[in-house]
């Protein structure tokens, strides 16, 4: 399990940086979509929390936000509480799934880098528990891996993701290895499914804000 590996969780954020194409930006478009309906002193709940990152990126653009971030890696979760610093004390850092988030009205949430590891019926029911955390119209926003059903479409797609995440550091032979892993292993959806499966949690008005190589990611609404 790559996030309770220790030398991966103390490189997680070069990596992340790396590999996922305008990070930073992600996590400012991210916290702007949240923003526009989180009042000044909202509670947000973040998902798939781990490494603090994202968590780290709201709490300096919204001083007065308070924050639950929920992670089933103790590992990531520290890093978490490291990543964050001096807004530690606004951040709840809870272990567990989604069933460990108090069953409270949250005023946004977002699942960066995350849903992509859930098969169908797991994330189904994850985006549902997120929507019952949900005050009515609260926003959610999630961006993870998002990739074309056909296979060859998936591979090529995924190798110039390895290709773009690797680049200078290892060989073409290991550049097409790690896009066959990723093909295989990730239980990917293609965009048009992400969108009905947000529907049928019970979000309303899914809208496309990023999209770079195999990363997609959706600002949506609780219905
Ligand atoms: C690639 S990291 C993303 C972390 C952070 N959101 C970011 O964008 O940097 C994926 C995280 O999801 C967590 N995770 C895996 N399965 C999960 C699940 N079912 N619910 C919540 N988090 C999960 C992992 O422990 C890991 O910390």
């Amino acid at each position: 399990m790559p996030f309770s590996d220790p030398d991966a969780v103390a490189d997680y954020v070069s990596n992340v940086i790396r590999q996922v194409p305008g990070v930073h930006a992600l996590h400012r478009m991210a916290h702007l979509l949240l923003a526009e309906r989180v009042a000044t002193d909202g509670h947000v709940l973040v998902l798939g929390a781990g490494g603090g990152m994202e968590l780290a990126a709201f709490a300096d653009a919204s001083p007065e936000w308070r924050f639950t971030g929920v992670d089933p890696s103790a590992e990531m979760l520290a890093l978490a509480a490291l990543t964050l610093g001096s807004s530690a004390p606004r951040v709840d850092l809870i272990r567990g799934y989604i069933e460990s988030a108090p069953d409270i009205a949250f005023d946004g949430a977002s699942c960066l880098l995350t849903l992509h590891f859930l098969d169908r019926e797991q994330r189904l029911h994850t985006l549902r528990e997120l929507r019952r955390r949900l005050k009515p119209g609260a926003p959610l926003v999630i961006a993870h891996h998002s990739v074309p059903d056909d296979p060859a479409e998936k591979r090529l797609w995924f190798r110039r993701w390895a290709a773009f995440a690797s680049v200078g550091t290892v060989t073409d032979a290991d550049t097409e290895a790690r896009a066959d892993l990723m093909a295989s292993c990730l239980p990917t959806c293609a965009p048009n499914l992400e969108v009905g499966m947000l529907e049928a949690a019970g979000f309303e008005r899914p809208s496309l804000f990023y999209a770079a190589l195999t990363f997609r990611g959706w600002v949506t609404y609780a219905g």
